[in-house]
């Protein structure tokens, strides 16, 4: 592997197509899918030279531990699909290398199996069902296996259009069509692994994983709570007596409001382009994010990262820490080994920019070309 890209074409080779759309694709026309990438060409640095940043190193503290790069696994939902045992293929990756993992609610392996060998650092993301019970017993269940991150994701007051899953008829579980049975025919090896693992499930959502096969958009419904607002924040943080970070967020003034309400952290996101079509780039946001939030705040930021300069410049513009989404699943797809390949390949490229900007990790502001003023 040479860099992500590579993992994401041999990911295609692998899964079958309505399998790959459900991962890659975004919501709507697609725009801020493409937009997330296409933000990161606008942002230039200005090097420094003679600096002696040979070997840089790309360690941070985030929220009170200590990690071996800014980056983590983003939380995935319906992994399971890709592989399985994909979560805790992830989870060992993470914590071995010695970087965050989050686990989806929407996840197909249990929070006890996932936090048993992510250990430190297993984070838990949290979508409240519309199950009062339920809810209480995740969170209960991250407090138990020690998760000390609470991850609420904001952004899916309703599930985004994704067409690819629409025009596919994407069932969860997946279900058996004349266009399915077409393109399993064409990824043998997915469909034969597939069937001796069995389906995969909602591990966490008892009640809900046995009921009857629902469109993707459907589960999501299910897991959407259209009606939360800040109170229900503000509960969640007189209850969790953890970090509290809250993901899907864009605009400053909801980043003020949790500063407010004693918020941890924010992630900065528009759901890896699968909420809102016209939602603008996070990275976009992330400036004048942090001149809201102030340096004590944990600014996170996610979308369209795919290499160590992309990092490097998150970092520079006021991100604490990076999320990586579907290139962890791509890697996952291909087998484990390929996961700490990808981890070890982002550390590399990070400390190759690092040493070529000629600043350590915590002066990027410094060689930003727009904190410079100048042209970009
Ligand atoms: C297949 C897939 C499933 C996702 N499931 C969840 C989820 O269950 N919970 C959540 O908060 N975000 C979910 N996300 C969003 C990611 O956490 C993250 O914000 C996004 O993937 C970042 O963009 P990237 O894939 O370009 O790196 C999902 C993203 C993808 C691609």
């Amino acid at each position: 592997m040479i860099e992500t890209r590579d993992l994401e074409i041999a990911a295609q080779r692998y899964l079958p197509r309505f399998v790959f759309d459900f991962v890659s694709g975004g919501s709507g026309q697609e725009r801020a899918l493409r937009n997330n990438s296409d933000a990161f060409e606008q942002i230039k640095f200005i090097p420094k030279t003679l600096n002696g940043i040979s070997s840089p190193s790309t360690s941070v503290n985030v929220l009170g531990k200590s990690y071996c790069a800014p980056f983590g696994v983003a939380p995935i939902g319906m992994l399971g699909l890709v592989r399985k045992g994909a979560e805790t293929m992830l989870g060992r990756a993470a914590c071995e290398r010695n970087i965050p993992m989050i686990l989806s609610t929407a996840a197909t392996q249990s929070i006890e199996d996932v936090a048993k060998v992510a250990e430190e650092n297993f984070w838990f993301q949290y979508y409240p069902t519309q199950l009062q019970s339920l809810n209480d017993s995740l969170i209960k269940r991250a407090r138990d296996v020690g998760c000390q991150t609470l991850m609420l994701t904001v952004d899916t007051p309703v599930p985004g259009r994704r067409l690819r899953d629409v025009r596919n008829g994407l069932q969860i579980p997946p279900r058996l069509t004349l266009k399915t049975i077409g393109q399993l025919a064409l990824r043998p090896r997915w469909a034969i692994e597939r069937a001796l693992a069995g389906t995969p499930e909602l591990a966490n959502l008892g009640p809900m994983s046995g009921e009857a096969q629902r469109s993707f958009a459907d589960t999501m419904r299910l897991l959407s709570a259209p009606s939360m607002t800040w109170e229900d924040v503000a509960k969640l943080r007189e209850g969790w007596h953890g970090h509290l970070i809250v993901k899907g967020l864009l605009h400053p003034d909801d980043v003020l409001h949790c500063v407010t309400l004693g918020v941890d952290g924010v992630v900065l996101s528009n759901h890896g382009g699968r909420q809102l079509d016209s939602a603008i780039a996070p990275t976009a946001m992330l400036s004048t994010c942090r001149q809201v939030a102030g340096d004590k705040m944990t600014i996170i930021v996610d979308g369209g990262v795919r290499s160590g300069d992309d990092i490097a410049k998150c970092l520079a513009l006021g991100a604490d820490l990076v999320l990586i989404g579907r290139p962890f699943v791509y890697a996952a797809t291909v087998g484990e080994q390929h996961i700490t390949g990808l981890i070890d390949l982002l550390v590399s490229e990070l400390e190759n920019t690092l040493s070529l900007v000629g600043v350590p990790i915590e002066q990027l502001a410094e060689v930003l070309a727009q904190n410079l003023g100048k042209p970009s």
